[in-house]
């Protein structure tokens, strides 16, 4: 079936763009979106062709966070049996590298995709914030964890407490993201970075992604023995061979994914 609220374009070999496309709402993050958003991942990620996925909403909103209408008259116990969480985790497992391009709001549940991805791109608009606060909640899809180790425990704990939003340079100095550009070039800044990574072996970048993220949840014995495991293995790969003979030969790798 088609997707509803989603559009996968592909903006140049090797790259996949899934725009969020539910304008209207300013991209609220519905259960339906977020399931062809995990459907959409899980393709992509098991597409020999594909190498590296910018996630987008367009230019005036990533996404303003969960659907607020929907979760409004919900019970602890509705919430519980919907588990909104497990396509959250589903998305979480994707290997290849993801890029969040954001313009706009990206709130509460968006700004905590635009963190579930793996480096984020921004417009100059860009504005980034966990207001679940005002709402009488509080962060659920990581706002508190993943903000927390991106910018500290002063400014997460007043993000979250206070429902500020912090623009793209506050958000930039702060090590939330990576880049920050006008708004008529975030997109093409994204492509340009999704084309850098794709052409890397995309072995040895599901790897380092691995081994990166693992960071966050272990120690850092278990984290470099970790790292070191996925350095011995890609040892195994026909792109370990090219990459260093390519470098002896002086002439540009040609990587395969084997
Ligand atoms: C449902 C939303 C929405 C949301 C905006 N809309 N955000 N609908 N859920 N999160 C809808 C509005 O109701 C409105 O619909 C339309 O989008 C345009 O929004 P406006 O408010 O008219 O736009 P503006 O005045 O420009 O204000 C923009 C805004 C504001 C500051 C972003 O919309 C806002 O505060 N939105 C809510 C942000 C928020 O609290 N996010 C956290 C949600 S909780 P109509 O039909 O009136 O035109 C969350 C928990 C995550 O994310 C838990 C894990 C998943």
């Amino acid at each position: 079936m088609q997707p509803e609220f989603i559009i996968i374009h592909q903006p140049a070999p090797h790259v996949a763009h899934i725009q969020l496309n539910r304008p209207e709402a300013l991209n609220a993050l519905n259960l339906q979106l977020m399931s062809e958003l995990k459907e959409a991942l899980r393709d992509l990620d098991a597409d020999e062709q594909v190498r590296a996925i910018i996630i987008s909403g367009n230019e005036k909103a990533f996404a303003a966070g969960a659907d607020i209408t929907q979760m409004a008259g919900k019970s602890a116990v509705d919430m519980y049996n919907i588990d909104q969480f497990s396509t959250w985790d589903a998305i979480k497992k994707t290997k290849k590298p993801l890029i969040a391009a954001v313009s706009g709001f990206a709130l509460g549940g968006g700004c905590e995709l635009a963190m579930l991805c793996d480096m984020i791109v921004a417009s100059e608009t860009a504005r980034f914030g966990q207001p679940e606060i005002k709402l009488g909640v509080m962060p659920g899809a990581g706002g508190t964890q993943r903000l927390t180790r991106a910018v500290g425990k002063a400014l997460a704990m007043e993000m979250v407490l206070t429902g500020r939003f912090i623009s793209a340079a506050e958000a930039l100095q702060a090590g939330l993201i990576n880049r920050v550009t006008p708004v008529e070039l975030y997109l093409e800044e994204a492509v340009k970075l999704a084309r850098e990574l794709s052409a890397m072996s995309p072995l040895a970048v599901k790897m380092a992604k691995e081994a990166v993220l693992k960071a966050f949840d272990s120690s850092l014995d278990e984290g470099l023995h970790f790292e070191r495991k996925n350095f011995y293995l890609l040892f195994a790969s026909e792109d370990q061979k090219e990459g260093m003979q390519a470098f002896i030969e002086k002439r540009p790798p040609a990587f395969k994914g084997k």
